[in-house]
């Protein structure tokens, strides 16, 4: 019985890191999008969060939209979800511009908040996860500006996210595209970076040989270099 109703299940394709963002079209706070159309040559935090009009979920967008300008500064954009009505949405809204917390306040909040009442975003992208058919998880989803997905976040209902990591992770991903690096554990922008492995025996041998102020070797598979 259990195995007929497993198969009888809608199978989901989310996406994973390196797959095309899906397509959608969705009404939301700030009129009706195509994504990732619209969104060309920007990178992109599409998040969902529970539901509106609940604790966590304000302290995380009162957060993100103290955040917003140093989002855009590195060409991101911001477009959260929830299944909530766009009534509510735009009432919430309004209220968290209204209150302060944490040293933030007069807020104005300029991105989209995508209606998914009909729940085919969250479906399509894998943010309904358990039993529950009626609210979102706190999934991340880092999009980079030619529409690839290069970084998934799953969260659960009662821990905040971290918005300086999501802000570090754009920051890292940007540099590794920029300079062909990796970043270590904990990287801050400034830190050393890490300059990719060799791939054969001569190649791991020239290494041992590099002579550079700039380069710090712990060993033929672990390089670091100045990040300037
Ligand atoms: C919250 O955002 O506070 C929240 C949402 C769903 C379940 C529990 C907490």
């Amino acid at each position: 019985m259990e195995d007929k109703k497993y198969c009888e299940e809608e199978v989901i394709n989310m996406p994973l890191i390196g797959d095309k963002a899906p397509y959608f079209e969705a009404d939301t706070t700030q009129g009706k999008i195509s994504f990732p159309d619209d969104f060309k040559g920007k990178w992109v935090i599409l998040f969902s969060h529970p539901a509106d009009f609940t604790p966590v979920c304000s302290t995380e967008f009162m957060t993100f939209a103290s955040m917003a300008d140093e989002f855009k500064e590195l060409n991101t954009e911001l477009v959260g979800l929830s299944i909530d009505s766009m009534h509510s949405h735009i009432a919430w809204l309004r209220d968290l511009e209204t209150i302060s917390w944490n040293g933030i306040e007069n807020l104005k909040i300029d991105f989209p908040l995508i209606e998914d009442i009909s729940m085919n975003v969250s479906r399509k992208y894998g943010m309904l996860h358990g039993d529950s058919s009626t609210s979102t998880i706190r999934a991340v989803f880092v999009i980079d500006d030619k529409g690839i997905v290069r970084t998934i976040l799953y969260y659960p209902a009662s821990t905040g996210r971290n918005m300086d990591e999501i802000k570090r992770i754009v920051i890292a991903l940007q540099k590794a595209d920029k300079d062909s690096v990796a970043t270590p554990a904990n990287w801050e922008p400034g830190k050393d970076v890490i300059v990719p492995p060799p791939s054969t025996t001569p190649d791991a041998r020239d290494r041992m040989e590099w002579d550079d102020a700039d380069i710090d070797r712990l060993a033929w598979y672990l390089t670091f270099k100045k990040d300037k």
